[in-house]
């Protein structure tokens, strides 16, 4: 089983290839975009699982390559990384009619996406998303960036991909903690925007965990349609672009709050932030208790940490968090922006939120 789910942006629409094994068939689906010899960018870890595979995949095809290797980890993603990086696909001798492809992660992505959107003023780019986090949120939409001492991601551009290829049979390599801190993403579909498909992983989420081909490759597709339409809608995040924040005002918080070490992942962040996101609505009476109890539930039970007291060590103070909060990006004229929600499978965007209504609901949260 395999599904094409299309990203629909007029000239600039593209598909995203979900299947298991989906790299095997890479050659094929890159050939009528690749000009001349094709720069692979990857990390060195994914290099060692995937590189060999995808290569021979394009070689196959006909397709020359140049591999370029990144070191592994965030920091790549910064302008020294852009530096590494740029002058390795200039001298790889790619030009505007050609294509670079990232072959990892979020950073792998995030960064080839950017260098591919500057470099000779723009060239094209596909994404081969290693982990489920990319396959099911970075890889898809267009959004790019470095991060600098300021912040993350604050450098950056929207330069869509010419195309997706995700993989689910790869995402068996990815240590289990890593797959879950993917899964909250998924997890996160459901929440803000389908109450069915929350049902269908309250009934199926074990089976996605599990690495069941075709439960991973509905999840992987359906996330990838939810995000498809609404960056149909709003590709430039000017309203409802933002739904797929939910959680992450308060998941930033606590991902700044702890250093963005391994304490907590970016998706255990995101689990936690979107538990508190509708625990904050049940308290203001905009959703049930019932419903924030449902989502919470449905984090545990996946193996995800679902409140602040989960995360290991110091608890972060209430005063930290807020301060992180009105640092984030998403502060609009001073007001805190949250996603909050209705019911399950019912978000919206909360521009006023009252910093003070906050911060008593934090201190008295476990
Ligand atoms: N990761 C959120 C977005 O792409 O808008």
């Amino acid at each position: 089983m395999s599904e094409i789910v299309t990203v629909g942006l007029g000239a600039r629409s593209y598909d995203i290839h979900v299947g298991a094994g989906a790299i095997a068939h890479a050659g094929a689906l890159l050939k009528p975009l690749a000009r001349g010899t094709l720069p692979v960018v990857t990390d060195e870890n994914v290099a060692k699982l995937h590189l060999d595979a995808f290569v021979a995949s394009l070689h196959a095809q006909g397709i020359q390559t140049a591999p370029i290797v990144m070191a592994a980890g965030e920091a790549t993603k910064s302008f020294a990384g852009l530096e590494r990086l740029s002058s390795a696909l200039l001298k790889s001798g790619v030009d505007r009619g050609g294509l670079i492809v990232a072959l990892g992660g979020g950073v792998i992505g995030d960064l080839t996406g950017f260098a591919a959107a500057v470099l000779k003023r723009g060239i094209d780019f596909a994404q081969v998303p290693t982990t489920l986090l990319s396959q099911v949120d970075s890889s898809v939409g267009g959004k790019t960036a470095i991060n600098t001492v300021e912040g993350k991601n604050l450098v950056g551009v929207f330069h869509q991909p010419r195309i997706v290829i995700a993989d689910t049979a790869i995402l068996k390599t990815l240590p289990r903690r890593e797959m879950l801190a993917g899964y909250a993403e998924v997890l996160k579909y459901g929440a803000l925007g389908d109450a069915a498909f929350f049902a269908w992983l309250e009934a199926n989420g074990a089976k996605v965990l599990a690495h069941e081909d075709n439960a991973l490759i509905h999840a992987v597709a359906h996330s990838c349609r939810m995000k498809a339409a609404i960056v149909e809608r709003d590709e430039r995040e000017k309203g409802e672009r933002a739904l797929l924040n939910l959680g992450h005002t308060f998941g930033h918080a606590l991902e700044a709050a702890t250093g963005f070490s391994d304490r907590l992942l970016h998706g255990e962040g995101v689990a936690i932030g979107m538990v508190l996101a509708f625990r904050y609505s049940a308290s203001l009476g905009l959703c049930t208790a019932d419903d924030a109890a449902r989502v919470e539930r449905l984090v545990r039970a996946s193996g995800l940490p679902a409140s602040i007291g989960d995360i290991p060590g110091v608890r972060p103070g209430t005063d930290e968090l807020m301060t992180h909060m009105a640092h984030d990006k998403k502060v609009k004229d001073g007001k805190l922006v949250f996603i909050l929600a209705r019911s399950v499978g019912q978000s919206f965007v909360a521009e006023d939120v009252d910093a003070a209504r906050v911060r008593a609901f934090l201190a008295d949260t476990p």
